[in-house]
């Protein structure tokens, strides 16, 4: 890749929301130039980018964003006109477990990009032009009861030593902005859904688990609410939000699909009854929903989440394409293929 050209620095492209925002980028912007830094932890993987892997814009760095001297010769060595910065620890089970990692990579990793990002851009007197986008989530606001949302100016309430590594960076992302004059800009969405999602979060477990003719373990009472988002929706989001959203703003991403845990496994249970019966088995005979079993609640489980997306509707003209239904017969899809191809192997 030739480093001298203007460049988008893309981190933790290869886990779930990176990798289909650097696939739906790259087609997109075909002869834009993308460097994507990523560690590689049991989260990430190669090949959800093997669609862009060969093409001579991209390129792949194996490391670490804590590391600060690695992020300063990557802001050294390309011209990297701007940032939309996904790595992160990402599994809140995993941060109740042990928090350290979280702190290191979402909070100090955001900071050592910040640092790095506001000395470049200083030199090259580029500060307020090029552009630091920060991908946060819905968590950092807490947890609803059964009315509301959360709009962009609802305080910061996080319930988890996820999301409150996740409302530290975005605190620290926002202090650049006003303190330093950097253009940033903070994105939070809701849950997102569709291919490439590790296997240990709510969708792909379900489905992972009912092929395997295992009991489907959901949290609580299932009736914890999320407001789902299929990730391409929210790659559009970013991409509009990136190249439109005013510096210092933030700006909410949500699907309109409330659903609680209970319901959205019902409704994988019916599409694979259709789509995979012959994984049925003496316990799911008359459907995979027979499989659903109730476990003790997550620690701190928040109730309910949904955001109120109007300001980027409104002001930037995004809207989501996919509603849950065909979003969760796609995502299905993906899965059944994958672990079709996983068995023949
Ligand atoms: N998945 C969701 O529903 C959701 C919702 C809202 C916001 N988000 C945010 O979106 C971003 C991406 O989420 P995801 O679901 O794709 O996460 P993911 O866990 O699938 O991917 C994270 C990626 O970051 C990489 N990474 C982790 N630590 C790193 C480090 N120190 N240096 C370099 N790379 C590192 C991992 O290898 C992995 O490829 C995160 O910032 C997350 O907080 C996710």
């Amino acid at each position: 890749m030739n480093k001298q050209q203007p460049t988008l620095l893309v981190t933790g492209g290869a886990g779930f929301i990176g990798a289909n925002f650097i696939t739906y980028y790259m087609e997109k912007y075909p002869n834009s130039y993308l460097l994507n830094i990523d560690k590689l932890t049991y989260a990430g993987s190669t090949a959800n980018l093997s669609e862009v892997a060969p093409l001579p814009n991209y390129h792949f760095i194996n490391g670490d964003i804590t590391d600060e001297a690695l992020v300063s010769e990557i802001f050294a060595d390309f011209d990297i006109t701007g940032v939309i910065h996904f790595a992160a620890e990402s599994h809140v089970d995993r941060s109740i477990q042990d928090s350290k990692a979280f702190v290191e990579t979402n909070v100090v990793g955001t900071l050592n990009l910040l640092q790095a990002a506001k000395r470049d851009w200083e030199k090259k007197d580029m500060l307020a032009e090029r552009r630091f986008h920060h991908i946060s989530t819905d968590e950092v606001y807490g947890s609803l009861g059964e009315q509301g949302k959360f709009s962009e100016d609802t305080p910061y309430d996080p319930r988890n030593p996820y999301s409150a590594s996740k409302a530290g960076a975005n605190m620290l992302v926002k202090s650049f902005g006003h303190t330093y004059g950097m253009n940033i800009v903070i994105s939070s969405s809701s849950n997102n859904y569709g291919p490439r999602q590790h296997e240990e979060k709510l969708i792909p477990t379900i489905i992972k688990k009912a092929l395997a003719g295992e009991p489907i373990p959901i949290y609580g009472d299932g009736q914890n609410v999320r407001d789902w988002i299929y990730v391409n929706d929210h790659c559009r989001a970013i991409d509009t939000i990136y190249h439109q959203g005013n510096s210092l703003e933030t700006y909410n991403v949500g699907g309109s699909n409330e659903k609680t845990n209970i319901e959205i496994a019902e409704e994988i249970c019916q599409i694979l009854d259709k789509l995979a019966p012959e994984y049925r088995t003496r316990t799911s005979s008359d459907s995979f929903k027979d499989l659903i079993t109730f476990t003790e609640d997550r620690k701190g489980h928040d109730r309910r989440y949904a955001v109120d997306d109007r300001k980027l509707r409104n002001e930037l003209g995004w809207k989501p394409t996919e509603d849950l239904k065909t979003g969760l017969q796609n995502t299905v899809d993906w899965y059944v293929t994958q672990w079709k191809t996983h068995l023949t192997h």
